[in-house]
């Protein structure tokens, strides 16, 4: 069956629309927020709360997988929705972020990335067909093709001829899948800040028809006006009856202005690493529990919030375990974080259906206040 989406609305005030995308693993609705578990787990919880929260799709990573435990490992456990239980729809980043974030641990050729691992510096190698391997073996039901993050700064120069390369590899992952009903495979645009070549990008990417698109290269510590203005050059540049996903997309402000682009699926680690941390993000602008102002203050962690956390818990109690070092912290907390994306996202599809996006956004930002 692969991978298909539906329009089910477009909005008439906003580029947004209201989506139906089907995966061997089921149907997700769009515009969603993908939860990430990038070692096969969604840090702190078991796929069951994952799913309680309303979690539709997860995201899981290559680079990581296949370092540890090894994709070989997890295809004879039956694949990574069998290894680690989660039955719901899965997407696979490719390795390319993660490989380039490798800095001096890495060297680009045009037959792919040799690198050390971060864990014990051992030397790997891996290509767009090696990629796809792992991810075969892996049996996401989204696949991502193995690109290259262009980072910020870069030259036109650099930026172009890490474009091409990205658009060689892409057309080099998709000839090395065959088994597109089980796994569909999405290409990820490039081109850095230019907007001729993501308009390049799109037109070579979009040619070599994928079973969607993402928007890569994008939060990678440029400005935001300027972020958004790229986000906006680029996703009207791509097909209409494809979904569109923004990567490592998810904050609020973020997550409006990519909708309102027509963006369909945003991913982000943010929402579960700063929980971890103790911040936590709430109707009315993000907090830091730890703070000692919350020792005394039995409230709950958002006044607007009916989560497992925000039914059973206080600011008090749960300051006390960040306090104390208890692993309920992170879990109260990150069980919040995420049930706020997750009821957001769920919020903006309302709004979208309704037709009262921007009236919805208006609201959320009178209480959420400054946009960060
Ligand atoms: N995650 C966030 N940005 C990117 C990107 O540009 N490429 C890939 N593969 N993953 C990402
Ligand atoms: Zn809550």
């Amino acid at each position: 069956m692969g991978i298909k989406f539906k329009v089910l609305k477009e909005s008439t005030e906003t580029n947004a629309r209201l989506g139906l995308l089907e995966t061997p693993h089921g149907i997700v609705e769009t515009p969603i927020f993908m939860p990430v578990g990038t070692k096969a787990t969604v840090k702190t919880m078991t796929p069951e709360e994952v799913k309680a929260l309303g979690a539709q799709i997860i995201l899981s990573n290559t680079y990581h997988l296949y370092l540890r435990p090894g994709h070989k490992l997890i295809e004879e456990a039956g694949g990574l929705h069998e290894f680690m239980n989660w039955h719901g729809p899965i997407l696979t980043d490719s390795g390319g972020f993660q490989v380039f974030s490798l800095g001096d641990l890495r060297k680009i050729t045009e037959e792919g990335v040799e690198f050390r691992s971060h864990i014990d510096g051992s030397k790997h190698f891996i290509s767009p067909e090696k990629s796809i391997e792992i991810q075969n073996s892996l049996g996401s039901d989204i696949m991502m093709a193995f690109d290259e993050c262009t980072h910020y700064p870069a030259t036109y120069e650099y930026a172009k001829e890490s474009m091409k390369r990205t658009t060689r590899w892409a057309k080099r992952c998709k000839n090395f899948h065959k088994d597109w009903e089980r796994q569909g495979l999405f290409g990820i645009i490039q081109g850095g800040m230019y907007k001729d070549l993501r308009r390049q990008s799109v037109q070579d990417i979009v040619s070599m028809d994928f079973s969607g698109y993402a928007i890569g290269g994008l939060s990678v510590g440029e400005p935001k006006e300027l972020m958004y203005e790229m986000l906006e050059f680029t996703t009207p540049l791509l097909p209409k009856d494809k979904p569109r996903y923004l990567m490592g997309v998810g904050t609020p402000d973020y997550l409006f202005e990519a909708v309102i682009n027509g963006i369909d699926m945003a991913d982000c680690v943010l929402p579960t690493r700063i929980a971890r941390n103790g911040t936590v993000i709430t109707s009315r602008g993000k907090l830091t529990i730890r703070n000692a102002k919350y020792s005394r203050d039995f409230s709950k962690l958002d006044p607007e919030c009916d989560c497992y956390t925000c039914k059973n818990y206080t600011r008090a109690y749960i300051r006390h375990l960040f306090n104390v070092n208890e692993i309920l912290g992170p879990r109260l907390t990150t069980i919040h974080n995420l049930y706020f994306l997750i009821k957001l996202m769920e919020n903006i599809r309302k709004a979208i259906k309704e037709d009262r996006l921007l009236e919805y956004r208006e609201e959320f930002y009178k209480k959420y206040g400054y946009t960060d």
